[in-house]
């Protein structure tokens, strides 16, 4: 019996790989429910009604790999390429400082102006200008060395999808010059460094099976990052997988519950892309027992340029709209966005 499972999963926070299987292939409405029930259940144990707000600021979309799924891969000509100045960074973060933001995520591109000394001269800058922030890099895979340095810089956290924790899957989503095991190395270096590290996977996204998701389910529970993102893949039209179909709301408000429960301190955001399937996705994932929400602080004049996938939302609001649109979201059902780091309660 499912519901058997999903009590056991919520007790101990583990099964097998099997039965994280079948925990996907025989869900229906009513173990639906009673997965949502007892991840909201733990979600408000340790978190309440609070939601973390994260300033999301897209740096660059210049980048030097190939992922099939993603909109700003190097082979993407249609793609107008853009790329900020620190100045315009550090601009960004003291706008969203105002706007009560406490934690700012510079997200771009494998993009090598980014040098060690350039990222480290932004990241002491902001932490300079704000000492109660955290800053969150999401920049792909780099050196150890690099990864070192920018911790030093003032660095907290880190993102790197591992995208999938089954090898052969890896390589249907990435050209050959990318490494299942590198990624992995990556994720490992980024914990031995002392980052809060974030993992996480798309949902739906081409050649996924219930078993390559068990696969990521237990890589959750082992390494039991900091942070998990997950969100629906969204084809975009100029890559190779533009007619596959998107990952749908339902599975991922599914998976979000079976994350809380896998691990429950876990931040685990409501993505944009989630919001970008469903007009009240981020509610509904909210709701699913995520507890994190990112809006966005980029310059108006290069959101729009910023497209892993066909139709973001909040291309065209300004940093103080997102964040009003995000707080009005957030009251309506229920909860509230706070003024904090948002560090996790382990
Ligand atoms: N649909 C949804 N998510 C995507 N990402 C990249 N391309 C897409 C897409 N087409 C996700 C990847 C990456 C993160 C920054 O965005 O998981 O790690
Ligand atoms: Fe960005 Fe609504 S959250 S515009």
């Amino acid at each position: 019996m499912i519901q058997e499972l999903i009590h056991k999963l919520a007790q101990s926070h583990s099964l097998s790989l099997e039965e994280y299987e079948r925990l996907i292939t025989e869900r229906d409405e009513e173990s639906a429910r009673l997965l949502k029930r007892l991840a909201v259940q733990e979600r408000v144990r340790i978190y309440g009604h609070d939601v973390y707000v994260r300033g999301l600021i897209e740096i660059s979309n210049i980048c030097k790999n190939d992922c099939y799924y993603c909109g700003i891969r190097c082979s993407n000509t249609n793609c107008e390429r853009y790329r900020l100045t620190p100045e315009q960074i550090i601009s960004c973060a003291d706008e969203g400082y105002d706007l009560g933001f406490r934690t700012f995520v510079l997200q771009g591109g494998e993009d090598s102006y980014f040098t060690d000394e350039i990222l480290g001269r932004i990241i002491r800058e902001i932490k300079q200008n704000h000492s109660d922030c955290a800053i969150t890099l999401s920049l792909g895979e780099r050196t150890r060395e690099s990864y070192a340095y920018l911790r030093e810089a003032g660095a907290d956290r880190y993102l790197l999808r591992h995208e999938t924790a089954d090898k052969t899957h890896y390589s249907q989503l990435h050209p050959s010059s990318m490494s299942f095991e590198n990624r992995m190395k990556c994720l490992q270096i980024l914990r031995e460094l002392g980052y809060q590290v974030g993992a996480g996977f798309m949902v739906g996204s081409p050649f996924q099976t219930s078993k390559t998701l068990a696969e990521d389910l237990k890589f959750i529970e082992t390494f039991k990052p900091e942070m998990c993102g997950i969100g629906p893949f969204i084809p975009h039209k100029d890559t190779p997988f533009r007619d596959c179909g998107s990952g749908t709301l339902e599975l991922t408000c599914y998976l979000l519950s079976v994350i809380r429960l896998i691990y429950p301190p876990v931040l685990l955001p409501a993505t944009t892309a989630l919001g970008t399937i469903h007009p009240t996705g981020r509610e509904l994932g909210i709701l699913s027992g995520a507890n994190v929400v990112m809006p966005n602080l980029s310059p108006v004049n290069v959101r729009k340029k910023y497209e892993l996938y066909d139709n973001k939302i909040c291309t065209g609001e300004e940093s103080a709209q997102c964040r009003g649109c995000l707080e009005r979201r957030m009251n309506s059902i229920g909860y509230k966005i706070v003024t904090s780091r948002g560090d996790i309660i382990k």
